[in-house]
């Protein structure tokens, strides 16, 4: 069966994220239980990037399952305009609870991207709705949206994109000003980049319509944290504006930087909620993109041209809105708030280990994602060096991808203290091997 998998998987398949060219053969996983992956050999895998960042409370969790397999006997799939249901209500009526705000108007898609499309369809109709023509979105520097055509042009800046040049919408960048253990010039950092903000609202204010900031940390451009005074100080800015800030959370939401969203760190709301990733708790696709009642009123008019006229096959599908559901009450059910609180404390103590390698440098972490740079060579992401480390990990049978130089860890909350504190000692072996091998 390996070899009958593998033979299809290179005649059939093509992998996202992967030089063709050099990748080596996949590895075969065929099942997965709480943190671990187990591959058509029997070999067992900690899973500690909750598959691509998705899978929070673990895998082959009873509860999602069980919620997924009644609701695919009442109502497997259904179109979304027209009609509706009651774990597509039950969602959104619990995530308006749940968001700070009016965040209340949720519209439903399948994936981060989609739901960042969204973001920035509705938020550009909700100016020309208004008689208000603009054009441009503002961004952060090495923010990371997704890879449709819009969501790229936010993300322009993480460096995924150089093929594309001329196909992305006009977007203004600002300098990123990320935190670490030990930086002592991120004060100056922040006050550049809200200088540069100040000069951007002054030269384009009228012509743009939002900015999108990833709250806290910027993840697929290397888990780069920010402080959350600066945010406070930057949306403020583009709020006095009259500018509409959304928030991705398409990565943070859901308790992964300690609280249920990002946003709950800040003393200021934006105006758009970019959900995905772990809301069905990775079990199957969903994404919401929420709106304040102001955005939404914009919208409401006898002529169809100021409706909102976008959406999805698979709008609200039933059955993920209710691995949601399950999702989200699992929090309450199982106290996960204090599983996350421990892996934090294992974060902060397996952190002070890694940070005593010389190679070592940027130490950082907010709630359950800790993260540090390789600072042995210029390691891009995809490079040599790089899949060099990615299987170091593997063959002591951690899932961990690089980003560049970047090693980071994003764990299932169930995963428990001793695996986790194995994990770092693990890590801590690997790095001290790969550096004395590249030194
Ligand atoms: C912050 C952020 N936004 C959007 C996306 C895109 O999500 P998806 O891969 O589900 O399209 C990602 C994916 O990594 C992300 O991290």
């Amino acid at each position: 069966m390996k070899k009958y998998i593998l033979e299809n998987d290179k005649n059939y398949i093509w992998h996202p994220f992967t030089n063709i060219k050099k990748s080596k053969p996949p590895i075969v996983i065929r099942s997965a239980n709480n943190d671990k992956l187990i591959d058509i050999d029997g070999k067992e895998y900690l899973d500690l990037i909750s598959s691509w960042w998705v899978n929070i409370h673990g895998h082959s969790k009873k509860e999602i399952i069980e919620s997924i397999a009644e609701q695919s006997k009442l109502l497997d799939q259904v179109v979304f305009a027209d009609l509706t249901h009651e774990p597509a209500v039950k969602l959104a009526k619990k995530l308006s609870e749940i968001l700070p705000g009016d965040l209340n108007r949720i519209f439903y898609s399948d994936n981060g991207s989609t739901s960042v499309e969204i973001a920035m369809k509705v938020c550009y109709q909700f100016w020309f709705n208004q008689g208000i023509k603009k054009n441009q979105f503002a961004a952060l520097t090495g923010g990371y949206h997704g890879d449709t055509l819009g969501a790229m042009s936010l993300g322009f800046s993480s460096g995924f994109y150089e093929p594309f040049s001329d196909l992305v919408i006009n977007t203004h960048f600002l300098p990123y000003p990320e935190n670490y253990r030990g930086n002592n010039s991120v004060e100056e950092k922040e006050l550049h980049s809200l200088s540069e903000a100040d000069k951007i609202i002054d030269k384009f204010g009228k012509d743009l319509i939002a900015i999108i900031i990833e709250p806290l940390i910027q993840g697929a451009s290397g888990m780069k944290i920010c402080r959350p005074e600066f945010l406070n100080a930057l949306v403020k800015k583009f709020k006095q504006n009259n500018i509409l800030v959304i928030f991705d959370e398409v990565m943070t939401g859901f308790g992964r930087t300690g609280k249920m969203f990002a946003t709950d760190y800040l003393n200021i709301i934006p105006d758009v909620i970019c959900l995905a990733k772990s809301i069905t708790g990775g079990y199957l696709p969903l994404a919401a993109t929420v709106f304040t009642e102001t955005i939404h009123n914009q919208f409401i008019d006898l002529d169809i041209t100021k409706s909102f006229l976008h959406g999805h096959s698979f709008t609200a599908n039933p059955i993920a809105c209710s691995a949601a559901n399950t999702s989200i009450d699992l929090f309450g059910k199982e106290n996960t708030f204090s599983k996350i609180e421990q892996i934090k404390k294992l974060h902060h103590e397996g952190l002070e280990l890694i940070d005593k390698n010389p190679t070592v440098s940027k130490v950082r972490m907010i709630g359950t994602i800790s993260a540090f740079d390789l600072s042995i060579l210029d390691v891009n992401y995809g490079s040599d060096v790089s899949n060099l480390i990615k299987e170091s990990f593997l063959e002591k049978g951690y899932i961990i991808r690089p980003l560049g130089n970047t090693v980071y860890l994003m764990p299932p909350y169930c995963i428990s203290t001793t695996t986790l504190q194995k994990a770092y000692e693990d890590i801590d072996m690997v790095i001290k091997e790969f550096s004395k091998e590249v030194l």
